[in-house]
């Protein structure tokens, strides 16, 4: 596991995906390529991702775990949210913005709270994963 980078956001956050059962759903208030997302249920392996140390509530992260770059987001003391960072608009890996993860190729710009597509040319929302905290680790179900 690497971490790359984190960078403040918010106030509180959450452990997202799976801990968010009930909603099952997550809406998006965009057009043009945003799609209702389903929370993924927390199959699969989990994997250590971060510690909540390196990320704190309101934050996102850039990070690296078994070879493949995910993004992270504390909604708030429980609750994290992860993605690929790999942008379905042509590949790239997509980074953190100012406010959203951000693709450096041609800048599409996707939310932090679902992984749809908030502008650029991407089409898709960013593939979501099931992810947790487990005591003091962030962890993906991978
Ligand atoms: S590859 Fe990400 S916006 Fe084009």
């Amino acid at each position: 596991m690497e971490q790359f980078t984190a960078h403040q956001t918010g106030r509180r956050a959450v452990l997202g995906g799976s801990l968010a059962v009930g909603t099952g759903v997550v809406l998006t208030a965009c057009g043009g390529g945003n799609k209702t997302q389903p929370v993924p249920e927390p199959t699969g392996t989990p994997t250590k991702a971060t510690t909540t140390a390196d990320l704190k509530v309101g934050a996102s992260a850039s990070v690296a775990v078994q070879g493949n770059n995910y993004l992270l987001w504390r909604k708030d003391e429980n609750t994290v949210y992860a993605y690929t960072a790999v942008c379905t608009h042509q590949g790239c890996t997509v980074g953190l913005g100012k406010t959203d993860f951000k693709c450096p190729c041609h800048g599409s710009e996707f939310s932090h709270e679902d992984g749809s597509r908030v502008a650029g040319p991407a089409k898709k929302p960013l593939t979501r994963y099931a992810a947790a905290i487990d005591g003091t680790d962030v962890m993906i179900y991978l």
